[in-house]
C-alpha cells in the first residue's frame, strides 16, 4: 500500500499534542508520487494524524470523486467555515437555510481522526449524498483522494497567517479537544508539527504552487477581511455563477462575523454543546467556534519571544520549501 502510517512512540511530546479520546498518533505519508505533472509541485511531507487514521487511509485514498463536487481544502483554523458558507451560498443562494453546515458541507476525514465515541463517519454520509456534493478537508495535497487529480472538481483553498492560525488552533484544542497543557506547550507542538494535520508550511506552499490550475482557487483569510466583496466576486466567477451587486452585498452581510456568530446553521453551537455533553466537560465561557474573527489577535496572546520564534520558524520552513516571496507575505505578513 503506498500510504504509510508510522506510529510515533509516545514521549514528553504526547501531553503537548493531547487530542480527546486519541491515544496514539502517526506520521501519515504517501510513498509513491503519482505520475502526473502536478505532483512534482508537492512537498510530500508526513502529516501528523491520529493513529486511527490507518483504518481509513485506503478508503480516503480511493474515495470516489465526481466532476460536480466542490472541495474546500485548508489547514485548520484558516477560515474554512467562513469560506465553506461562502462557497455553498454562491452555489445555492439559500440564506435562510437552517440545515447545519456540517451536513451541507461534510468534513471528509473527521471520523478518521476523532474520538470513536463522537460517531462522525462523514465518509459514509458523503458516499450516499446526492450530487452536487460539497466536501471539506484539511488533508494536504498528497493525501487527498487520488481521483481528485484526474476528475478535477473545483477546489477552493483558503489559508491564513500562521500566528493567528496557531492561536486559533490552540483555542480549538482547548475547547474542542479537552487540551489541558499550556499555551506555550501547544505552540511547541505546533512548531514541531505535532498538531493534527501539521505541517502548516508545506500545506500552504503546495496549494500556492497549484494556484494557477483551472480548477483551483487560492484565497486568504486576510483578503476576505480586507475586501470581502472582491473575494466573493472572484469566487463566484470561479464557480461559474453571476450575481448582482445587491446580491453580493446581501451575501457579504450574511457572511459577516456578527451575522455568522448568531446563525445556528453555521456557528457550530449545537456541535460544541454535544461535544461537551459526550465528554462531560465545559468550554471557556467566552468560547465560540466563530471566536474573534480578526487579523493580528496573536499579538494579544503571544509573548514577544514567541512571536520571534514563529517569525524565525516560518522563515526557515518557507525557505526550505523554496516558497515564492508572496507566500512569505501570506504566511507571515510584515504589518
Ligand atoms: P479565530 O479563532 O481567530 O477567531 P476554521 O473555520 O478554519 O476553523 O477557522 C476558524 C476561524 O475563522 C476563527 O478564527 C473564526 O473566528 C474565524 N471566522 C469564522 N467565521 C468568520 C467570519 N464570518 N468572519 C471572520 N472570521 C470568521
Amino acid at each position: 500500500m503506498p500510504i504509510v502510517c508510522e506510529k510515533i512512540p509516545s514521549g514528553e511530546w504526547s501531553r503537548k499534542s493531547e487530542y480527546v479520546g486519541i491515544e496514539e498518533f502517526s506520521w501519515v505519508n504517501e510513498t509513491l508520487r503519482p505520475n502526473i505533472p502536478l505532483a512534482s509541485k508537492w512537498s510530500m511531507r508526513p502529516c501528523f494524524l491520529s493513529a486511527k487514521y490507518e483504518r481509513s487511509a485506503e478508503i480516503v485514498e480511493n474515495f470516489q470523486v465526481y466532476p460536480d463536487d466542490t472541495w474546500l481544502v485548508s489547514f485548520p483554523k484558516c477560515g474554512t467555515t467562513w469560506t465553506q458558507e461562502l462557497v455553498w451560498q454562491l452555489c445555492n443562494f439559500d440564506l435562510a437555510t437552517e440545515s447545519p453546515l456540517r451536513s451541507r458541507f461534510p468534513f471528509l476525514e473527521l471520523g478518521c481522526i476523532t474520538y470513536d465515541a463522537f460517531k462522525l463517519d462523514m465518509i459514509s454520509i458523503l458516499q450516499k449524498k446526492s450530487p452536487p456534493r460539497f466536501i471539506k478537508t484539511h488533508l494536504p495535497a498528497h493525501l487527498l483522494p487520488k481521483q481528485i487529480w484526474s476528475v478535477k472538481p473545483k477546489i477552493v483553498y483558503v489559508t491564513r497567517n500562521v500566528k493567528d492560525a496557531a492561536v486559533s488552533y490552540y483555542h480549538h484544542y482547548k475547547n474542542l479537544q479537552h487540551y489541558k497543557a499550556s499555551f506555550e506547550d501547544f505552540m511547541d507542538a505546533f512548531l514541531t508539527d505535532k498538531v493534527v494535520h501539521a505541517p502548516y508550511d508545506s500545506h500552504v506552499v503546495d496549494f500556492w504552487n497549484m494556484r494557477n490550475e483551472e480548477n483551483i482557487l487560492f484565497l486568504t483569510f486576510e483578503d476576505m477581511k480586507r475586501d470581502h466583496p472582491s473575494v466573493i466576486r472572484k469566487t463566484a466567477e470561479f464557480l461559474g455563477k453571476s450575481f448582482t451587486d445587491e446580491q453580493i452585498e446581501t451575501l457579504a452581510e450574511h457572511l459577516s462575523f456578527d451575522k455568522m456568530i448568531k446563525n445556528d446553521a453555521v456557528n457550530y453551537r449545537k456541535e460544541v454543546n454535544q461535544y461537551h455533553q459526550i465528554c462531560n466537560t465545559k468550554k471557556d465561557d467566552d468560547f465560540n467556534f466563530i471566536r474573534k474573527g480578526q487579523i493580528g489577535t496573536y499579538r494579544q496572546e503571544m509573548s514577544a519571544e514567541m512571536i520571534e520564534r514563529f517569525d524565525k520558524w516560518i522563515e526557515e520552513r518557507l525557505t526550505k520549501c523554496k516558497a515564492d516571496p508572496q507566500v512569505f507575505e501570506i504566511c507571515n505578513p510584515k504589518n
